[in-house]
């Protein structure tokens, strides 16, 4: 019998096992994951698996799932794989009693969106292990669910399992995500590997599990704040950073995102890439201007870009190494220095040492990896030297939290600070985004106009600026710049074409700004002007992550190891109004390093919405300024006294400084 999309959702698992799916081995699959199971696990994987199915299915359905588990290391289920095409349709388009459930399946399907997710036959949106299910039938089951709900019940979801459909209210969440919470003795990579594939646990890195993922847009633009306010860190105020060098180093997944910021933030970018395939595809997507393949050329193009004070942005098919070098010895002032080449996988491809061809390293790598780590750390101290020259001379360098630093350390490189303790060079978070942003509440805001149209997303856009450029008349100096850059941000973002998948957009803002930019929009979908709105963000934010290397690593009181502010805010969110919350462990930077936490929330233009807008937006921007004020951090402190003036019903524990000569000779 046919069945169109609608009745498709709402049967769930299917009456009849559908036929068996082949899919072609081709890029877009996930890697194959370590088969770490003894046999007695492996038969409870098979034994977990089978309990979404009937029995009448199971002798056939466990001999393909210990194939696939034998072949992935994971089971799928890829037979359950839908045929209809997955994307963020209309929103009126979904089987559902509950508009904000609708709203739900819209971002499930944006998520594993053949354009936007990076291995969708296995559920997986970016990050390489970052999943929104384990399999397939847990993603029938969800939307069967979804698809059945009321506006009175919740769904539990663990790490991708829809428990079920419990009674609540039409004030509490329509659903609740954990992703990968486990016992903290639990929580090794290994750990990950086991219980992942024996099929009770998820990585869900932190807008995937989350069903917030909106395409690269996101770290374009958290790349263009960052390189924008490097900038201002070190060029007297009024100057532009057009003809200055912002050299860096990697044009993958995230790290391709970098000459798209740095033209955005108006500097010299170039970006050093040794895979050339990587760096044609960024060329041919347009993301980075011109293709060098030789340093001399480089040297000479760089010269002519300072002498015309050009913004341009330049990926060199190379070693990163040999432009810190030639530089030096060419007297090349280089103003903002970094590196995003994948330190956090040293020796499986993350980084490629300098001496040595692309081919080479490929061959030693899986060949000798032993000679292959040597020289891995041979040029992480050739690399660090250089930097450390360029430095000498006035250069900027920060890491981009990629573990450069760490892994340079290991290395024995000169990257220590006199202290021996800390680095001598500081990360992003500590210098840039944390002070400069997080502390002030400014972080990643984005949406998602579950019309599908594009002329929905320009008048939002129009809204945002309109609120922004009003906000800016009376802000205090402390915030302007980072309001006025969005605004830049927002007046360009149509130009610089960011929309992949869904109609989204990414801003930052402060809690106020969050709050009056969303308060518009229910306004305008009230007024008809248009659809409803599904508003969110990112996990890279004031409150809602704790991760002591990223997010939270300007907290100096001993309380970045400690994860109380993101359980909060997930809580604290669930019970003000959110449509859906999530909270997940790893995300970035590993499984175990980093707990993380988001929500969603439909706008639909009525009086409710507008309330739990402003109560939750509030609560999941100040709860981390609290936090960082109470760890002492000066910009917090400033952020959190003008809410409290602001709000009479804040009251926030302000910490009482010490003086240092206390402190001295206590011991
Ligand atoms: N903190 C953040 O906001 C943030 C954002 C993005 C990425 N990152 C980190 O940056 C790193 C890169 O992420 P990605 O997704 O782009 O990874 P990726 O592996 O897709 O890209 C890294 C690129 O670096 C290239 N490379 C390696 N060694 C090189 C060398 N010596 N010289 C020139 N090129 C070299 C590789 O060929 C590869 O294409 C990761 O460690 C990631 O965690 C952090």
């Amino acid at each position: 019998m046919h069945m169109d999309f609608k009745q498709q959702i709402q049967q769930g698992i299917p009456l009849e096992l559908p036929p068996e799916k082949s899919y072609p081995l081709d890029a877009n699959r996930a890697p194959r994951r370590k088969n770490i199971l003894t046999s007695e696990e492996q038969q409870l994987a098979i034994r977990n698996a089978l309990r979404y199915f009937p029995q009448k299915w199971h002798e056939i359905l466990a001999a393909e799932f210990a194939n696939e588990l034998n072949i992935f290391g994971r089971i799928y289920m890829y037979r359950f794989k839908p045929d209809y095409k997955i994307y963020a349709r209309p929103l009126e388009e979904y089987p559902a009693k509950s508009k904000q459930a609708a709203a739900i399946m819209l971002m499930i399907h944006n998520n594993l969106d053949n354009a936007v997710a990076q291995h969708p036959e296995e559920l997986i949106t970016y990050g390489g292990n970052g999943a929104v299910f384990q399999n397939w039938a847990q993603y029938l089951l969800t939307m069967q669910y979804l698809s059945v709900m009321t506006d009175e019940q919740t769904l539990h979801m663990y790490s991708g399992h829809p428990m079920g459909l419990f009674p609540s209210s039409i004030n509490a969440p329509r659903v609740v995500v954990t992703n990968g919470m486990m016992i903290p003795n639990y929580s090794k990579p290994n750990d990950w590997e086991k219980y992942n594939a024996l099929g009770v646990t998820q990585y869900g890195q932190m807008t995937a599990g989350s069903f917030m993922y909106i395409g690269p847009q996101g770290i374009v633009h958290g790349t263009t704040i960052t390189v924008m306010n490097a900038f201002r860190k070190i060029l007297p105020s009024g100057e532009t950073p057009a003809g200055k060098i912002f050299l860096t180093a990697g044009l993958g997944g995230m790290s391709g995102a970098q000459p798209k910021a740095g033209n955005i933030a108006g500097c010299i970018t170039i970006c050093a890439e040794v895979n050339p395939k990587a760096a044609r595809k960024r060329f041919d997507q347009g993301w980075v201007d011109i293709l060098i393949e030789d340093i001399d050329s480089l040297v000479a193009r760089v010269i002519t870009a300072k002498e015309k004070n050009e913004v341009v942005s330049i990926a060199f098919i190379g070693n990163v190494v040999e432009i810190w070098e030639r530089f030096e010895k060419e007297n090349i002032f280089i103003h903002v220095g970094s590196d995003q080449t994948s330190l956090h996988i040293p020796w499986t491809g993350g980084y490629y040492p300098v001496g040595l061809s692309y081919e080479e390293s490929n061959r030693l790598m899986s060949e000798e990896p032993e000679i292959f780590k040597e020289k891995v750390q041979d040029s992480l101290r050739r690399h660090a030297n250089a930097i450390n020259h360029h430095t000498a001379r006035g250069t900027y360098f920060f890491d981009y939290g990629n573990a450069f630093l760490l892994e340079a350390s290991r290395a024995g490189a000169n990257i220590m600070d006199e202290n021996k303790i800390d680095f001598r060079y500081p990360s992003y978070v500590q210098d840039i985004l944390g002070p400069m942003c997080f502390d002030y509440g400014f972080g990643p805001f984005r949406w998602v106009c579950t019309s599908g149209n594009a002329e929905d997303l320009d008048k939002t856009d129009q809204i945002a600026m309109d609120v922004l450029q009003k906000m800016i008349e009376n802000a205090p100096e402390e915030i302007k710049l980072q309001m006025q850059d969005n605004i830049i941000w927002i007046r360009d973002a149509q130009k610089n074409k960011l929309v992949v998948g869904s109609q989204a957009r990414i801003l930052y803002a402060d809690a106020e700004g969050r709050s009056k930019i969303a308060a518009a929009f229910n306004e305008a979908i009230a007024a008809g002007e248009i659809g409803p709105v599904v508003i969110g963000r990112d996990h890279h934010d004031v409150s809602g992550t704790d991760s002591p290397y990223r997010e939270t690593s300007n907290i100096y009181d001993g309380s970045k190891y400690t994860a109380d502010m993101a359980m909060h805010n997930v809580i604290g969110d669930s019970f003000r109004g959110a449509t859906w919350v999530s909270i997940h462990n790893g995300g970035g930077v590993g499984w175990g390093e980093v707990i993380n936490g988001g929500f969603g929330m439909l706008l639909d233009g009525s009086p409710e919405a507008d309330v739990r807008l402003k109560s939750m937006l509030f609560y999941d921007v100040n709860n981390g300024i609290a936090r960082r004020s109470w760890a002492r951090n000066e910009e917090a402190l400033f952020a959190i006294k003008r809410e409290m003036e602001r709000t009479p019903g804040l009251k926030v524990t302000i910490p009482n400084l010490v003086d240092d000569t206390i402190l001295k000779n206590l011991f």
